[in-house]
Parts: C-alpha cells; structure tokens; sequence
C-alpha cells in the first residue's frame, strides 16, 4: 500500500561508507571515513549557520577580498574558519586549500595525517543574501605514497603543496554539500554516487539517492547567457543548434541558478549540460580547477557523464597553481559530446 510504516533501517552516510569498505574490500582504512566524518560536522555547521543567516547578522560582506579579488561575504570567512579548525582537528589532513585562503595550509607534524582537503566552503556567494540555494565544494586526495600514485610516480610525501598539483583522476574522494530547502550531502568515494538528506533532528545524513546515474541526455541547459557577447564560435553555435533545432527535435529549457553546487545538483538529477566556458573576457574560465571543477567533473563521471574544457578531459588536467581557473561542460554523456563535436568543427 502507499501507507508504509516509517524505516527503522536507517543507512546513515558514515554506516553507508564502511559497508562500501567491508564489500568492496577497497585498500581504503578507517582514516578516510574518520575523514568523512569531520566533513559531515562542517556541513551540519554550515547548514545551521546558513539557516539563521538573517537573524544572527551573518549576511553581507566581510570586508576583505580573497586572492581571486572577490569580496568576501561573511558566510564565506565563517564557512572558511570552520573547515579549517574541523579538518585540522581530525588528525587526518595534511594539506588544505580553500578557495578562501591565498596559501595552502600545511598542517603541522603533531596533528599529520594522510589526506589532502580542496574545499570551495560557500560557493554561490552571490545567492547568498537572496536566500537561494548555495553549497559547499570539497575533493580529497591522499598524498603521494609511491604504491597508490597512479600517473605521477613520487617518493613518499609528508604533505606538501605538490600533493594537489595532480589530476583531479587521482582524487579518493570528492562531493558537495547543498544547502537548500533541506541539505543533500553528494559523495563519491571512487564507485558511485550517492546522496544523503540531512535529517536535522538525527543530526545525521540519512542515504535517500543511492546510486545517482546521470541520464544519456537532458532537455536542459544552464549557462550564464549574459556573458554570450564575449563567448567563442563554438559556444555560440552550440547553443544556437539547443535553441533553434532542427525539427522535429524541440528547444532545450533553460536554467541557471548561479550556484555551481545546485546547476550541478540539478544536472546530476535530471540530466542535460552545464556550463562555464572560457570565453574573450574570462580567458581561462572562471570556475576553479582544483576544488570547483575537479571534485564536480569526478562526480559526473561517477555518475556516468561527461566533463571537459570543450577539448580536453577535465580530470585529466594537471595543475599548475592551487587557484588556477579552467573552462568547464559537464553533464548527461550524449549532450557533453554534442557541445565537443562544436569545438572541432567551429573555429
Ligand atoms: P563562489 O561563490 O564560490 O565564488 O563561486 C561562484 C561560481 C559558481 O558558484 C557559479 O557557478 C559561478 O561562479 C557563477 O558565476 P556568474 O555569477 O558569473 O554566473
Ligand atoms: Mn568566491
Ligand atoms: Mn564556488
Ligand atoms: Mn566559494
């Protein structure tokens, strides 16, 4: 009947992890999901922090501007401040960068662990005083040990800013808390995707989209149209040919929410193509490789899309600087190809 009695079987996001652990017998030991758990609490944080926003005076700018000369809102210092105290604390970190933060932040032997953090803490800054959807971005690597490095081979590491210098391929791990009309914790460990609901009087994010699988093709795109005058030829006869079909084929709907977390978050769900190219006036993007782009294109391939630049895989790319920026489509496999064939024929 459609009157089921509630679940007492609850999988909650940290029982889900370690029964990922015992059956798929992955090398993985209980520090990544000690790990995961640190992030949990910066979420469950954040999410409260950004519910009461309006009321505890935590809405507008801080009055700094971070190393990509954004002004900084409150939201983004708290949200920065709590990452970096809870991903200390864990004990199992030995590199951070923030989106936040000019530097990467080497931890200090006495609290050393394995694993590297790149976090986005508030992204959707913009959305932030309008009380739309905004996120937290995070994707974690383990530092080069000579046994599990797969592309670059390099001796042993204690943590230095060479441990995110990598491709995004060889993260361990990546996600994105969204924090909307309830906040959805999306994470991959490497074999899936899955996301978890708060259920704020657990305290706990509670399993509710096991295996997320990105439709073949969507009916949506999400770009900002507003930058269409700097856009480059292939961009624009992309979007032409979603627009203006050829019948019997009907126009895409368009979407744009201005937050990476939630135009992914929908794209992850009901398929169709972000994106944020490259264009005349943003001559590498604007998204941030490291902990925008790569833990968003890693979700996407576990969830059977596609992400590129337009030419290149974008988990393919090996960084140079922390905050480096590239141009990213990403989304159901068949619509990402179609904007990949415009970039080889239109110049
Ligand atoms: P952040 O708020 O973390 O700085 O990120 C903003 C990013 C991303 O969330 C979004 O996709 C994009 O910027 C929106 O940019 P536009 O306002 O240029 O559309
Ligand atoms: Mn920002
Ligand atoms: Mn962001
Ligand atoms: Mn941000």
């Amino acid at each position: 009947s459609s009157e089921e009695a509630p679940s007492t079987d609850l999988i909650t996001l940290t029982r889900h992890v370690l029964s990922d652990q015992l059956r798929l017998g992955s090398a993985a030991t209980g520090d990544l999901t000690l790990l995961l758990t640190a992030i949990q609490v910066t979420s469950k944080f954040i999410a409260t922090n950004v519910r009461k926003a309006r009321l505890i005076n935590l809405v507008g700018l801080a009055g700094e501007t971070n190393v990509q000369g954004e002004e900084q809102k409150k939201l983004d210092v708290l949200s920065n401040d709590i990452m970096v105290n809870a991903l200390r604390a864990s004990g199992k970190t030995a590199v951070l960068v923030s989106e936040e933060l000019e530097d990467a932040i080497i931890i200090e032997e006495k609290q050393r662990g394995k694993y590297c953090v790149v976090f986005d803490p508030l992204d959707g800054s913009s959305n932030i005083d309008a009380g739309v959807n905004i996120g937290t971005i995070f994707g974690i690597y383990r530092v080069h040990c000579l046994t599990t490095c797969r592309t670059i081979q390099r001796p042993d590491s204690s943590g230095t800013v060479e441990d995110v210098l990598r491709p995004g391929s060889e993260m361990v791990a990546a996600g994105y808390t969204m924090y909307g009309s309830s906040a959805n914790l999306v994470l991959s460990t490497g074999s899936g995707v899955n996301g978890y609901t708060l259920d704020a009087s657990l305290g706990e994010f509670i399993l509710t989209h096991p295996n997320i699988t990105i439709p073949s093709r969507g009916k949506i795109y999400s770009f900002n149209e507003g930058n269409s005058m700097y856009f480059y030829p292939p961009v624009t006869a992309y979007l032409k040919a979603i627009k203006y079909p050829a019948p019997p084929k009907t126009p895409y709907s368009a979407r744009y929410i201005g937050s990476m977390v939630a135009d992914v978050h929908r794209t992850l769900l009901y398929g169709g193509i972000f994106g944020y190219p490259n264009d005349k006036k943003s001559k590498s993007g604007k998204l941030r490789l490291l902990y925008e782009a790569f833990p968003m294109a890693f979700l996407t391939e576990q969830a059977g899309g596609i992400a590129t630049t337009g030419t290149k895989r974008i988990l393919d790319i090996i960084p140079t600087s922390i905050h480096e920026r590239c141009s990213v489509f990403l989304g159901s496999r068949d619509d990402v190809q179609d904007v990949m064939k415009f970039y080889k024929e239109v110049s």
